[in-house]
């Protein structure tokens, strides 16, 4: 499973880039407005510093303005992923991008027939929103089985990026599920490597060790 940043910002991206945790980056407007900086310059930074995919999310749910600003996205680097509302309007644009060779992200997917739409559209991924379907009641990880469950019954290479993860249960029961990549928060990443036996078991074996007196070096 990869896994993708879902933030805007620099630092955390750096961070978790260092520790090699790293295989793409997710953006929408919302991060974008939080990090309170220039969209395309924030886009551009993030794919200096990391080689996998970066999505950047059009602005506009309007077909043609859609087509341009994809356009001008497209251009700000060869790892830019266009990410595109689904919507009919989207639907198309992700046709003709995919068309281009353009990788593109199909976001808001909140159902297994919107899904199989994106896949039918050549989205290089599709995004269901786990947590929140999960915050109106509704069963987020069932969608991701679901969709999974129609892409092997036909082959799409489309692929599932989880989002709207919240928790490290979100992400293992993804991995379970199937999906291809989560994208998540960096406290939810770095969270991941977190177990109170660990720490535990860490502060014994310190503690022993001292007692020997001894030094590896
Ligand atoms: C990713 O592409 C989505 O924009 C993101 O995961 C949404 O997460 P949220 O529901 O926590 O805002």
């Amino acid at each position: 499973m990869k896994f993708f940043a879902d933030t805007a910002v620099i630092d955390e991206i750096r961070d978790l880039h260092e520790f090699g945790l790293l295989d793409g980056v997710t953006t929408n407007p919302s991060l974008i407005a939080k990090s309170g900086r220039d969209f395309k310059e924030v886009i551009a930074e993030i794919c200096t510093l990391v080689d996998g995919p970066v999505s950047a999310e059009v602005a506009s749910s309007a077909h043609d303005t859609m087509m341009a600003e994809g356009e001008r996205l497209a251009q700000i680097a060869d790892n830019v992923v266009i990410k595109l509302p689904l919507t009919l309007d989207g639907l198309k644009a992700c046709r003709h991008f995919s068309a281009q060779g353009i990788a593109t992200n199909v976001t808001l997917c909140f159902s297994p027939n919107q899904a199989l739409l994106a896949a039918k559209a050549g989205a290089t991924y599709v995004s269901p929103f786990v947590g929140r379907m999960d915050d109106i009641h509704l069963d987020g990880m069932e969608l991701i089985r679901e969709i999974r469950q129609i892409f092997d019954n036909y082959a799409f290479d489309t692929q599932i990026l989880a989002a709207s993860i919240r928790s490290p249960n979100h992400v293992k029961d993804a991995a379970l599920a199937g999906a291809d990549v989560a994208t998540l928060p960096a406290a939810v990443i770095k969270g991941l490597a977190r177990h109170p036996l660990t720490d535990r078991g860490l502060e014994q074996f310190t503690a022993d060790w001292a007692a020997t007196g001894q030094s590896i070096l």
